[in-house]
């Protein structure tokens, strides 16, 4: 088995050492500094690992649970802590997709269930979210395609790269159509809590024996660095088996991640967070939505959750030419293209990263770029 690239982290890869001067499409909130935390941490604090428990640290795996609403519906058995959302995913398909099994996963849609489906040697099935339809996840075409062969459907709600978001009814009906042929149902939440256009839905895990709810610090709280993420599923042998496999990667966590997840996880830490995530994320997708209405050239879906979304481009710019042409002199500004996502005809704006991207400059560049254009 080989893992092969995806064209999402070619690009990244590509334009790593570009030294951008603005960022159009962040997809995290502005990050904390250690600093931050510095008044809550031990300096005793062993640098060993956590010397208690395999999972995780069992105070960060409750706070995990609080977060998500699982207090009283999962224990703290059901979570293991991982290196970030990606490890969660990553230990869930390696474990459960065998070669031939089935998956369906969503288009566009993050690109990490593919990859891997793809070296195991599993059969895909792609579900399309239509723009046209304002990337709704079409449910009735996921009943369609169930059937005994297929192992997992694998989903993120929020929808990373569109912004939809699935309703408490909706996340019951996929359950149902998982269970009809007892398929798991993994659904990666890291934007969730980051709403604008309806409630938090339910975290599967809650929901369904089979259910796999996959999240991270990165996200809102604007902790990826940290690598700290979690799977919570009610099934003790899908965390063991993720025990296991871990073992002979990663080994274990790293205990500065866990320790300054579990600081910021706090219900005080993290409501305060939160409210700062939730108003800047609020006010700069404001500004986002007028200054796309401001573009002759543009148009998108405003996402309904999360810190990104897919604008269309004119018909005739390629999004990966335009990227790159964005990228270089004079308007120095990176935005992913829609590429990165089979959408060749978008670009991903985005609104997170706080003061340091430089988002009005960004948009400022983006606007002249494509007045410039041809
Ligand atoms: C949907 C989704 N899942 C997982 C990840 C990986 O996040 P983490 O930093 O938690 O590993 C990302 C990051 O962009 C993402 O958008």
């Amino acid at each position: 088995m080989k893992v092969k690239i995806h064209t999402l982290f070619q690009y990244l890869l590509e334009t790593t050492d570009a030294a951008p001067e603005a960022i159009v499409g962040f997809s995290l909130s502005g990050s904390p500094k250690l600093g931050d935390y510095l008044e809550d941490l031990d300096p005793d604090q062993s640098l060993d690992w956590n010397n208690r428990d395999f999972r995780g640290l069992p105070e960060l795996r409750d706070h995990v649970l609080a977060q998500a609403g699982l207090a009283g519906v999962c224990t703290s058995a059901d979570v293991l802590i991982t290196a970030g959302a990606a490890e969660a995913n990553y230990l869930a398909i390696m474990q459960l997709l065998q070669p031939e099994d089935e998956i369906i996963i969503e288009t566009p849609g993050w690109p990490q269930a593919d990859v891997l489906a793809k070296a195991i040697g599993a059969k895909i099935t792609r579900i399309t979210r239509q723009e046209s339809k304002g990337w709704k996840l079409p449910i009735d075409q996921i009943a369609n395609a169930v059937n005994d062969r297929t192992k997992m459907i694998f989903l993120t709600n929020p929808n990373n790269p569109t912004g939809d978001l699935l309703s408490a009814d909706e996340v019951s009906e996929l359950v149902s159509i998982a269970d009809r042929v007892g398929a798991w149902l993994l659904i990666d939440e890291v934007y969730a809590g980051l709403e604008w256009d309806g409630p938090r839905a339910p975290s599967v895990a809650g929901l369904y024996h089979r259910g796999i709810t996959t999240g991270s610090v990165s996200k809102a709280l604007g902790l990826q660095g940290l690598r700290t993420g979690w799977m919570i599923c009610p099934d003790p042998q899908m965390i063991m088996d993720a025990v296991i496999l871990r073992e002979n990667s990663s080994e274990i966590m790293n205990i500065m991640g866990e320790v300054i997840a579990e600081i910021a996880l706090r219900p005080d830490r993290y409501a305060a967070a939160m409210d700062k995530a939730r108003r800047e994320g609020r006010q700069n997708l404001t500004r986002m939505n007028a200054w796309v209405d401001g573009q002759p050239q543009l148009t998108w879906v405003p996402p309904r959750a999360g810190l990104i979304g897919l604008a269309r481009l004119p018909d005739g710019i390629d999004s990966d030419d335009f990227a790159r042409h964005l990228l270089a002199d004079p308007y120095r500004t990176f935005l992913l293209p829609g590429s990165a996502y089979d959408q060749p005809n978008h670009i991903r704006l985005g609104v997170g990263g706080g003061a340091a991207v430089n988002l009005s400059d960004g948009l400022a560049r983006l606007s002249q770029a494509l007045a410039d254009w041809g």
